[in-house]
């Protein structure tokens, strides 16, 4: 199921919700920006391209709490600037998890890599170049991920393209969790999840999208 409106899902309880966020990467009145000079502004122009983005107290004020069962797991992706009380925001993400109602427990990370393997050699960054991206992982309730389930916190796979995540991350998800399953933030169809996202392309056209995302240049930290 595809919503552009998460009203259409009142009513619904997932077990897992993922969200991939469109962080606003703004610069706080008065703050000056390290390191190089101007790579605050260039980083927020970059996703801004592809995508409106959104503050993350506009993120922390989604009616998410509503759609998660009374145990459910939470996997929110984030990036290496975009966490610990940051320059950009003071609300960061695990406030965002605690306003949807659910508690922090643990981090994925996604180390990207090279196509001869190893470790790209990252997109920008302030002081190292990123090249990785992260999820925090939290619950509500009771959840709890089974111990024959459990599997290292680390995911390695190449990048795809602006923002796209990995499908290595999903299949995770999936073999460590049962649904029923929320996709918050996509851009294609993805069978057996609802999907919420205001690029997702009606299912005729997905599979020209995902060429078409997969073709462009990868290695970024948004
Ligand atoms: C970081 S991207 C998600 C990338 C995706 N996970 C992938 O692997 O391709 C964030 C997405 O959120 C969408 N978005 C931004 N504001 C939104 C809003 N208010 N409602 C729904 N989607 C929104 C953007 O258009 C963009 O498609």
């Amino acid at each position: 199921m595809i919503v552009s409106d998460l009203r259409d899902l009142a009513g619904q309880k997932f077990n897992v919700i993922t969200a991939d966020p469109p962080w606003m990467y703004q610069k706080r009145p008065g703050l000056k920006s390290e390191g190089v000079e101007g790579m605050g502004e260039g980083v927020k122009g970059i996703a801004e391209r592809e995508y409106p983005t959104m503050t993350n107290e506009e993120l922390a004020a989604m009616p998410i709490r509503d759609l998660a069962a009374d145990d459910a797991h939470l996997f929110m992706w984030f990036t290496n600037p975009g966490t610990f009380g940051n320059r950009f925001s003071d609300v960061d993400p695990e406030d965002i998890a605690r306003a949807w109602g659910f508690e922090f427990r643990t981090i994925l990370t996604w180390v990207k890599t090279a196509q001869h393997g190893g470790v790209s050699g990252g997109g920008m960054g302030w002081y190292f170049r990123g090249a990785t991206e992260h999820v925090l992982y939290a619950t509500r309730g009771k959840a709890k991920i089974e111990s024959h389930r459990r599997e290292p916190n680390v995911i390695m796979a190449p990048a795809r393209g602006h923002s796209v995540k990995p499908h290595e991350f999903i299949e995770k998800v999936e073999r460590a969790c049962d649904g029923p399953y929320l996709e918050l933030f996509a851009r294609r169809p993805r069978e057996g999840w609802t999907v919420f996202g205001n690029q997702i392309p009606e299912p005729d056209n997905a599979l020209d999208f995902a060429g078409a995302l997969s073709s462009r240049a990868g290695g970024s930290d948004a």
